[in-house]
């Protein structure tokens, strides 16, 4: 069965950790991310993008099987299914409509006044349906389905505006992660993020979390990170084994046996953000 992300993230505010949400791109990534986190018991929230939504043949597709998998594979723990940077309200319904547990509303680059207008409808339609729903505010930059753009710290005004006239679950400020590879050192704010949390008692969400360094991430749990959004560390060690395995057997042609070059490296690292993020045996 898959929940929202209600429980899990409040449980992880209370307790200090962070739920990792890992963006799925198809059927093997999503196996090798539950089967970790199943023996870890680690909750998790799957993600997808508007661009893997696509690549994947739809929400339907993807609800149906995440909601096959998990009962074949027999996992226990608490398991969402969200919905990564919903470009538009009516992109949040469609995928509410088609069994996500929960959905982000990214309508960050528009006015705060606009974004609040967008996310209040998005959280009325999810709330209705047991639904949870995470907006953006500020700008997180940097690449993402192909897509370069510029960041823009939160102000800790709008966030909490955003908050308040809202009635979102959790929140995504931009405090300096960007999505995709880091050309240099994140700067992440982490008086921005605490005032932020402190004003919107919401649990936060750090969206680009690939490439951060594990001490950046430790310090931004303790000061209210409950969802860390990891997408690019995985693609990158798959990519790497991937590429070593047909370069060491140029007769191979199979695709189970050529994606499953980089199971173990995913699932790897699947484990050590779970140890990084402290969410081991919370389930
Ligand atoms: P990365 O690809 O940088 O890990 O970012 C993922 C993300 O934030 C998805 O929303």
């Amino acid at each position: 069965m898959l929940e929202n992300t209600k429980k899990m993230l409040e449980k992880a505010k209370t307790e200090g950790y962070a739920v990792p949400h890992f963006n799925i791109n198809n059927l093997e990534w999503t196996r090798f991310i539950l089967e970790t986190c199943e023996i870890e018991k680690s909750p998790v929230i799957l993600g997808v993008s508007e661009g893997a939504k696509k690549y994947m043949v739809g929400f339907s597709t993807v609800t149906e099987m995440v909601k096959a998998m998990v009962k074949e594979l027999n996992i226990t723990i608490p398991v969402a299914l969200h919905l990564d940077h919903g470009s538009s309200v009516e992109s949040c319904k469609e995928a509410i409509d088609a069994g996500f547990t929960s959905v982000m509303i990214d309508a960050s680059k528009y006015s705060v006044e606009e974004n609040v207008k967008m996310t209040r409808e998005v959280v009325m339609y999810a709330h209705e349906r047991n639904v949870t729903v995470e907006a953006e505010i500020g700008h997180v930059g940097g690449e993402e389905d192909g897509v370069a753009d510029e960041l823009a710290y939160a102000k800790v005004e709008d966030a909490a505006r955003l908050a308040k006239e809202t009635g979102i679950d959790s929140l995504a400020p931009a405090l300096g992660s960007v999505h995709g590879i880091y050309k240099g050192e994140p700067k992440l704010d982490f008086e921005r993020m605490k005032k932020i949390q402190e004003l919107t008692n919401l649990p936060l969400v750090l969206h680009g979390g690939s490439g951060i360094p594990d001490e950046l991430i430790k310090q931004s749990v303790i000061c209210g990170i409950c969802k860390l959004n990891i997408n690019t560390d995985l693609q990158l060690v798959w990519a790497k084994d991937v590429r070593k395995f047909l370069n060491e057997d140029q007769t191979v042609y199979d695709p189970r046996k050529i994606i499953k070059s980089g199971e173990q490296a995913i699932k790897d690292k699947v484990k050590e953000k779970i140890y990084l993020l402290n969410s081991n045996g919370r389930a």
